[in-house]
């Protein structure tokens, strides 16, 4: 997630908010909003401040709020705030408020906005399952859709009471996460509906004993970032990853250390699979033999060297899988080129070395070194495509470059 600061100043956000539960989640919401330097008018539903009190919206975003449509009446607040908004952001979007939204209502000032507003519309839905899955909320939410809205598909997990299941407020930073992408000019198309994306992040990790292990430097943002924003399209996500950070809503994480690990998993899930990208940093090498106990100074079994062999290709391997008929033949590869560019070559050269030699469909190519990729919000580089396209993709947010590399991913696939 990018935090632009003082580069929003002027930006003006409407949080609408839903009479759910969830709505205490809002605060944290207009928290990361406000942080990244947009103004933020906060828009209750009268339900809404059942749950949570307008002092506290007011308090965090530094602005009055209102929920019916004679409130401020002189400067038309409720048209107003629709007008001069750059982006309208609604969590939690309850099963009432989709309805009343997909209707058309203006019955209070947050319906009032949706109509006046002609930005970005993003809706963060909760709800228990069972209403989440009524055909009369399906009917609202593909309403609109069709009408341009960008309804986020809700987390899995728990729900108010005791139960589980689809229906939970993403998090804070995940709603903040596309709403910043919005504000900056991406878009959030619903075209991977019915897809089923994989998507490997993080480095490996190949043991050398019970304690320690050898790893590299990426942080899964870019893969995580990528699982986010195909979900948010409408794919079904599978993650299979190392990284330490939170699952995406609605996204299925598997969770791996070694490059053996994340081979196996991997050629599994992409048999089911239309589109594979594989952002995580592979381990080449890991050590010929792991210590059962922990390698200790002075012991007989203390080492002076570590023998390293070389992993398997598993990017080389789903190639091999997709020709001998082990994938769909029209499952797209997508692969990452993490380079630094040396005497032999530009970065770009090793790029389109690397896509030939791969024999991948696209790939992401990344100019790595201390302080420039890894464990950074931002990134840069070019989408390789092996009949030929060259996409450049400016330094921008890492959310920004995964909205560019599934933009490639759909017009490949058509
Ligand atoms: N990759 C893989 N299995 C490996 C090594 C890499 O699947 N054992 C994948 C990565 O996930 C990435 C792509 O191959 O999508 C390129 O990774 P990179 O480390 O840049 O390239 P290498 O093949 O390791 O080539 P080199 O280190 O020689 O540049």
């Amino acid at each position: 997630m990018t935090t632009a600061g003082d580069d929003r100043r002027g930006t003006r956000v409407v949080v609408g908010v839903g009479g759910g539960i969830a709505a205490y989640k809002t605060c944290g919401l207009i928290r990361l909003l406000t942080e990244s330097g947009c103004h933020v008018d906060v828009v209750p539903t009268a339900a809404a401040l059942k749950f949570v009190g307008a002092a506290t919206f007011e308090a965090l975003s530094g602005n009055p709020v209102s929920t019916d449509v004679f409130s401020d009446v002189p400067s038309v607040r409720h048209v107003a705030l629709g007008q001069k908004a750059d982006l309208v952001v609604v969590a939690p979007a309850t099963a009432d408020l989709l309805a009343r939204a997909a209707a058309g209502r203006a019955d209070d000032q947050l319906t009032s906005t949706l109509l006046t507003a002609r930005c970005p519309v993003l809706l963060a839905p909760a709800m228990h399952t069972e209403m989440w899955e009524h055909p009369a909320t399906r009917r609202n939410v593909d309403t609109l859709r069709v009408d341009g809205v960008h309804v986020m598909p809700p987390a899995r997990g728990r729900l108010t009471g005791a139960d589980s299941g689809a229906g939970r407020l993403p998090e804070p930073a995940d709603i903040a996460r596309l709403a910043l992408l919005l504000l900056d000019g991406g878009d959030l198309p619903w075209d991977l509906a019915g897809r089923r994306v994989v998507v490997t992040s993080g480095g490996t990790r190949e043991e050398i004993d019970p304690v320690r292990f050898l790893g590299n430097r990426s942080s899964g943002k870019q893969g995580h970032a990528i699982a986010a924003l195909a979900a948010a399209r409408g794919a079904d996500v599978t993650l299979i990853t190392s990284a330490d950070l939170p699952t995406p809503p609605a996204v299925t994480e598997i969770r791996i250390e070694s490059a053996g690990e994340l081979r196996e998993h991997t050629l599994r899930c992409a048999s089911e699979a239309d589109v594979v990208i594989k952002a995580a940093a592979v381990a080449d090498f890991r050590p010929d033999h792991v210590s059962e106990s922990k390698l200790k100074k002075g012991s007989r079994a203390e080492p002076n060297e570590i023998r390293l062999v070389r992993n398997p290709d598993i990017l080389a391997d789903l190639v091999a899988a997709r020709d001998a008929g082990q994938l769909a033949p029209t499952c797209l590869l997508v692969g990452f080129a993490a380079e630094t560019g040396d005497a032999s070559g530009s970065v770009l050269e090793h790029g389109r070395a690397k896509l030939s030699r791969k024999g991948c469909d696209l790939l992401v190519v990344n100019e790595v070194g201390r302080g420039t990729t890894f464990g950074r919000d931002d990134n840069g580089g070019w989408i390789l495509d092996s009949d030929g396209g060259e996409i450049l993709v400016e330094r921008g947010s890492k959310d920004v470059m995964a909205a560019r590399i599934l933009d490639a991913v759909v017009a490949r696939s058509r």
